[in-house]
């Protein structure tokens, strides 16, 4: 696949699997930006990619404020943008009758409303065929205990992925999912204990977790023009669900 002088921008690039899908499209030629809100982790990111193709911006996409900021960047860099990957996101786990109202709105905010009017600033700055992908999740569809609101953001998230498909379609715009299983990244490692990354691993068919790279290898996919005649897929990265093995 090659990305040559294309333009990308990736929000919550700045580790784990928005990471290694910058560091994978600048591998491929492409003028990456990254956003995340930690400026530290950003100039990790940068070092780590260490190419004049990966810019970063600290920008929180979670309000309105933040998504001002990296519309800003997009119009003074003076070009469309190719692929926009919607990645960011934040999850608290606890049971419905310990969710306090901060844990949710931040939920809400970050996986949410933020992509939505990520979407929403960036639409007259896409180029004509580009491709816009959402991280959303396999819980979209799940009923995991104590994961109600993340399990809900992306539920939400899913729907207004369906609905951008038909919306900019006329543009020849393609908007398609990835919902990963479980990810070995900072964001998972730190939520999850030992026992619990074995049990996520086990659910796998493949039993085992699944690493940045992999989901960072479909998204470069469902961005390529290989994909050209895909559109409004989610597509699932996850090894395979285990309820489907045939024993
Ligand atoms: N890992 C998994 O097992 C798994 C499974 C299914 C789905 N996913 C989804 O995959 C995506 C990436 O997950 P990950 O595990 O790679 O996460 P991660 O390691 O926690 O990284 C999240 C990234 O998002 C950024 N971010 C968070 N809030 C932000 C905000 N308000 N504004 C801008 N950037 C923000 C973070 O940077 P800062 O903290 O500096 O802002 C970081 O760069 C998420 O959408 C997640 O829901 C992950």
């Amino acid at each position: 696949m090659n990305f040559t002088n294309k333009n990308v921008v990736i929000s919550g690039g700045s580790q784990g699997i928005g990471l290694a899908t910058a560091k994978a499209f600048v591998q491929q030629g492409a003028h990456v930006l990254i956003t995340g809100r930690n400026p530290e982790t950003l100039q990790k990111a940068a070092e780590a990619i260490d190419n004049p193709n990966l810019q970063t911006l600290a920008a929180d996409t979670s309000n309105l404020n933040g998504i001002t900021v990296l519309e800003k960047w997009v119009v003074e860099s003076g070009k469309k943008v190719d692929v926009l990957f919607l990645n960011a996101a934040i999850g608290v786990y606890a049971p419905i009758q310990h969710v306090t109202e901060a844990d949710f709105d931040a939920q809400f905010n970050t996986n949410v409303k933020g992509h939505f009017f990520t979407l929403q600033r960036l639409i007259p700055h896409l180029a004509e065929g580009a491709s816009v992908i959402f991280t959303s999740s396999g819980v979209a569809s799940a009923a995991g205990i104590a994961s109600s609101v993340y399990s809900a953001t992306k539920a939400a998230l899913n729907k207004i992925a369906d609905i951008a498909v038909n919306e900019l379609a006329e543009r020849k715009i393609r908007v398609n999912i990835i919902s990963p299983g479980p990810i070995q990244t900072p964001g998972l490692l730190t939520v999850a204990s030992h026992e619990v990354q074995d049990y996520l691993a086990s659910r796998s068919a493949l039993q085992r977790l699944g690493n940045a790279e992999e989901v960072a290898n479909t998204v470069l996919f469902l961005a390529s023009d290989a994909a050209g005649y895909i559109n409004g897929a989610d597509i699932a990265v996850d090894g395979g669900s285990i309820q489907y093995m045939l024993k």
